[in-house]
Formats: structure tokens, sequence, C-alpha cells
């Protein structure tokens, strides 16, 4: 890690001043090409929308030097409070706010924010979440089956697979998953729950991985690989949080600024895709229609026709940038 890490700041100099990077910390995916597209410049204003471990944040701020301002928000508390300490030689130019982005257009009204110059999402949980031996985000440590991004909120992922009916789960996995087995995955959980409950990453693990049949279970994915993420999309609402999210986010922006969104599976970034296209097609319902308020109106233009994608090169630097998608739009 160390070792890749060494090349990554040859390459990207903008991370030289990384100084404190840690082992098993978040590296952040196509810095470079962000930066490209929100053109930052000192005296403006750019909202991180997940701030993690302040990765972009850093690089947002190097590039608006001296006065370019960063709103960094993120749902997780222990993100906040990590990055708070990392970027602590910048923090006059850094306001850090502990909330969920589909509140964006509340956060900014109430620090007195009426538009912005660029916004960046960067969509999922970071490796140290991943990574974390308590979170119960992955099959990789065995933990309590939490998930959740927000800790001091909402309901765990235990609490999904041990009270939530068959259909519920199956519809969960189906849906957030796009997982072959999930009815034989929701059955054995339902099955499994009545004789103990399903506390812990691991007993999950082996209960999705008993149930798949050998002949196929990929070699390169773990076989619980779709539920944990089916599961996790289930307990932070995420794609409910980003529809909303992004709706707002547009309306926030200046002319001519932009809209980055990195997302990392298919579902998201279907997401991003069709909202971006209606923006900048205008929405096409008759304007008599009261529930809708955009009259037709056509909001962005898409600055990517199809995604960005890390270079080969990034992605043996970062195995873990592999799937990630780059959309841009920029405001009308
Ligand atoms: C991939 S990480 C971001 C890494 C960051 N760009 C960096 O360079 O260090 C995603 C972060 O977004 C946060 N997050 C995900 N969904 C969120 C939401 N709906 N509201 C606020 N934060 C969210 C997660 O808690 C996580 O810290």
């Amino acid at each position: 890690m160390m070792t890749n890490l060494k090349s990554l700041q040859k390459k990207w100099p903008i991370w030289d001043d990384y100084g404190d990077y840690m082992e098993g910390g978040h590296v952040s995916v196509l810095v470079k090409e962000v930066l490209n597209f929100l053109k930052c410049e000192s005296s403006k204003v750019y909202v991180d929308c997940t701030i993690g471990d302040g990765g972009h944040s850093y690089a947002i701020l190097k590039k608006s030097t001296p006065n370019g301002l960063v709103i960094g928000i993120d749902q997780d508390m222990e993100a906040i409070e990590y990055a708070k300490k990392r970027l602590s030689c910048l923090k006059e130019r850094i306001v850090f706010i502990h909330d969920n982005f589909c509140n964006i257009k509340k956060i900014l009204k109430r620090i007195n924010i009426l538009k912005v110059d660029g916004i960046l999402f960067d969509l999922g949980v970071s490796s140290r979440q991943l990574d974390s031996t308590e979170r119960g985000f992955s099959f990789s440590h065995d933990a309590p089956l939490d998930m959740r991004m927000d800790r001091s909120k909402g309901i765990s992922a235990a609490d999904l697979v041990n009270e939530l009916p068959f259909e519920d789960l199956y519809i969960i996995f189906k849906r957030y998953g796009e997982e072959k087995w999930s009815y034989r995955i929701a059955k054995a959980i339902v099955r499994e729950r009545e004789v103990h409950p399903i506390r812990s990453t691991s007993q999950l693990a082996d209960i999705v991985t008993s149930t798949i049949p050998i002949s196929y279970r990929s070699r390169r994915i773990h076989p619980a690989t779709k539920t944990f993420q089916a599961l996790r999309i289930a307990v932070n609402k995420e794609l409910t949080a980003l529809e909303e999210a992004l709706r707002d986010a547009i309306d926030l922006l200046n002319q001519g600024s932009r809209i980055c969104v990195i997302s990392f599976h298919s579902l998201e970034d279907r997401i991003v895709k069709d909202m971006f296209r209606v923006m900048e097609r205008g929405c096409s319902c008759p304007s008599e229609i009261p529930i809708c308020m955009c009259r037709g109106e056509r909001k962005v233009r898409v600055l990517t026709k199809g995604p960005v994608i890390p270079s080969k090169e990034e992605i043996s630097i970062n195995p873990r940038s592999r799937s990630a998608k780059l959309r841009v739009a920029e405001r009308l």
C-alpha cells in the first residue's frame, strides 16, 4: 500500500502534501479528471457532497488557492472527524457538515449560500469504512452487521435481515444487488433466523455462500458481494438519497458551473445518466401538471457522452477504482 502510494504521489503532485497519508486510508479516484471538469478557481465555492477522507476536497482547495471555499458534507461523523483533522491546515477555507447530501438545499440555505460554482459526488463507501473492523460493510472482517453510514440514526443491516418478511428481503437482493440467487438467499436467511438471529457479517456471508451452488460461484468475486451491496443500499436508502440530491444540486449551480458524479455500480450510474438526460432534454410532461415544476426547461448540458473511467495506470495503483464512472453536466 505504501509503495503504491509513493508512486501515486510521484505521478500526481497534488498528493505531495499528504505527508500524513495512512496505510489503509482511502485513495481518491479520478482526481485529475474531477479537477479538470470543475475548473477550480480562487474565490469560488465548491460543494464536496461526500467528503470521506477529504482527498477530493484537498485537491479542490489546493487548485482554488488562495481563496476557494469548500463545503464538505458527509453523513458519517467519523469521516467528518477524520477529514477535519487531515485538512486542519486549510480549515479557514472549508466548512464541515455532518448531514445526508439529500438535504443539500437546506444545508446551503442554513449557511446562507444561494449558489455554488461546482459540486462533487463520490458515491458509496470509503476504503476506511469498508476496511473498518466495526462497521460491518464487508465480509472480509467479522463485525456486527451494521452498515449504517450515519450511526446516529436509522436501522442496521442486522435489523433488516432479522425482521423483514421474506418478500422484502427477496426484492432488496433482486433490485439492489441484481443477485441471481435472491430467492434462495432470502429463503435461507428466513430459515436461519428462526434458529438464531443473524448478527455478524461472517454469519451472513456463510449463509449466502452455502446457498449459491458451487458451480455458479465466481473465483474472482466473493459469493456474498451482491447481497452485501444490496443490504448497504437498503440500509442507507442510497438510491433515493441520490435522486433527491441530484435534482436539488443542479438548481444550486451558477450558470456555467459543473456537477461531477462518480458512481461505482450500474444502479447509481443509471440514475445519474437518466437524470442528466432528462435535465438536458427538458422534461416533456405537460406544463399544466401542477406537480412538475420544470415547465420543460433545459437545465444542463451533459459534458460526458459516455462515462469517464480510470486509466489502466490508476487501476493498477488503486484496484478499487476499477468500477468508477464519472459523469459531468454543466448548468445552462
Ligand atoms: C467514496 S467515499 C468519498 C471519498 C472522498 N471523495 C475522498 O477523496 O476521500 C464516500 C463518502 O460519502 C459518504 N456518503 C455516502 N452517501 C452519503 C449521503 N447520502 N450523504 C452524505 N454522505 C454520504 C460516505 O459516508 C463516505 O464517507
